[in-house]
């Protein structure tokens, strides 16, 4: 709706913004955080509406995107494709033409990424990816954003993830190459990376010292002096057919404490919720003194936040 001479954005992966924008993007959800925690109001969208496009179920991802609209003066609309024409075969780019002109802002969470990037293609207005199968960008900004507010830099740092090379692993590979992490993934057989994600992510620039990224069998191996250990569910959303093969093939990669303590003394740890509690990850891990998952919820809020001002205001 917002009619502006300059190229809109989207944000579709992490590829999509440079390691300069996405310290401007933390300072902004640091400041934000502070003013909400101070009980001052900040209007920047006043006005303005965003649609949340749903074809798979959420929790945090919709309730953070609507009340922050809400809080920054914005107003949002849950749309589930169950409920609009899309279910019933209108084409994505027919959707995104005639949803560019009421909203200032989408957010889709999808199947196949190609999906999100067939609605960014078509929109005139900036379009968010909440998830798809491939990437989840907006929990991946929040994890590192979380990281750094305990920690620091997450630059030089050891980062293990173990499990399903699946859109989290997918989306901290190209995190990893950005901001100059290394990371290794520990992954099951036939449950690695897209080696299309690999190789995007070796050919992101390096201005921030490279980092790298290793992929090993053995979750030992992969946490051994990590900083940080991340861990996902082994069912995703959409692949609940696939269940009871994944619980026999992810036999042997579940964080519990004994791994945990392979890793730095402070290391901490994350998940991107919802959890699985005794398959990925014990709850003694999840409740521990380690894991920061539910501050790292709570960031979802924040860091969406600045997303949504960058990309509906047009800058930072
Ligand atoms: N982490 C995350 O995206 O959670 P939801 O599926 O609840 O949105
Ligand atoms: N990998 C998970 C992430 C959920 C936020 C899924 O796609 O279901």
């Amino acid at each position: 709706m917002t009619s502006s001479s300059a190229k809109k954005r989207d944000l579709l992966t992490l590829a999509d913004l440079d390691v300069a924008e996405i310290d401007l993007l933390f300072a902004r959800a640091t400041e934000l955080k502070r003013s909400l925690k101070a009980g001052q109001t900040t209007r920047t969208l006043e006005g303005r509406t965003l649609g949340m496009l749903f074809e798979k179920p959420s929790t945090r991802t919709r309730v953070s995107f609507e009340v922050g609209m809400y809080q920054l003066g914005g107003h949002a609309l849950f749309l589930s494709s169950k409920e609009i024409q899309l279910g019933r075969g209108e084409t994505i780019s027919d959707s995104a033409r005639v949803l560019s002109r009421y909203l200032d802002a989408l957010m889709i969470r999808t199947f196949a990424h190609e999906n999100a990037e067939v609605l960014a293609q078509y929109a005139s207005i900036p379009v968010i990816n909440g998830l798809s199968d491939h990437f989840h960008p907006c929990q991946i900004l929040t994890d590192m954003f979380t990281y750094q507010e305990k920690r620091g830099p997450l630059k030089g740092r050891k980062v293990a993830f173990v499990g399903d090379g699946n859109n989290m692993a997918h989306s901290w590979i190209l995190a990893s190459t950005k901001v100059g992490c290394h990371l290794t993934l520990a992954c099951p057989v036939n449950y690695d990376p897209d080696p299309r994600v690999l190789s995007l992510a070796q050919r992101q620039p390096t201005v921030n010292g490279g980092g790298s990224v290793t992929l090993t069998r053995s979750p030992q191996e992969a946490v051994a002096g990590a900083d940080l250990v991340i861990t996902d569910t082994w069912t995703s959303m959409g692949q609940e057919q696939e269940r009871q093969r994944r619980l026999r093939a992810f036999h042997g990669f579940q964080v519990d404490q004994t791994l945990m303590r392979e890793a730095k003394k402070d290391a901490l740890f994350m998940h991107c919720l919802p959890a699985h509690r005794e398959e990925e990850v014990t709850s003694e891990v999840l409740d521990g003194e380690q894991s920061v998952v539910w501050d790292e919820a709570e960031n979802r809020l924040h860091v969406q936040k600045a997303i949504l001002e960058w990309l509906i205001r047009g800058h930072f």
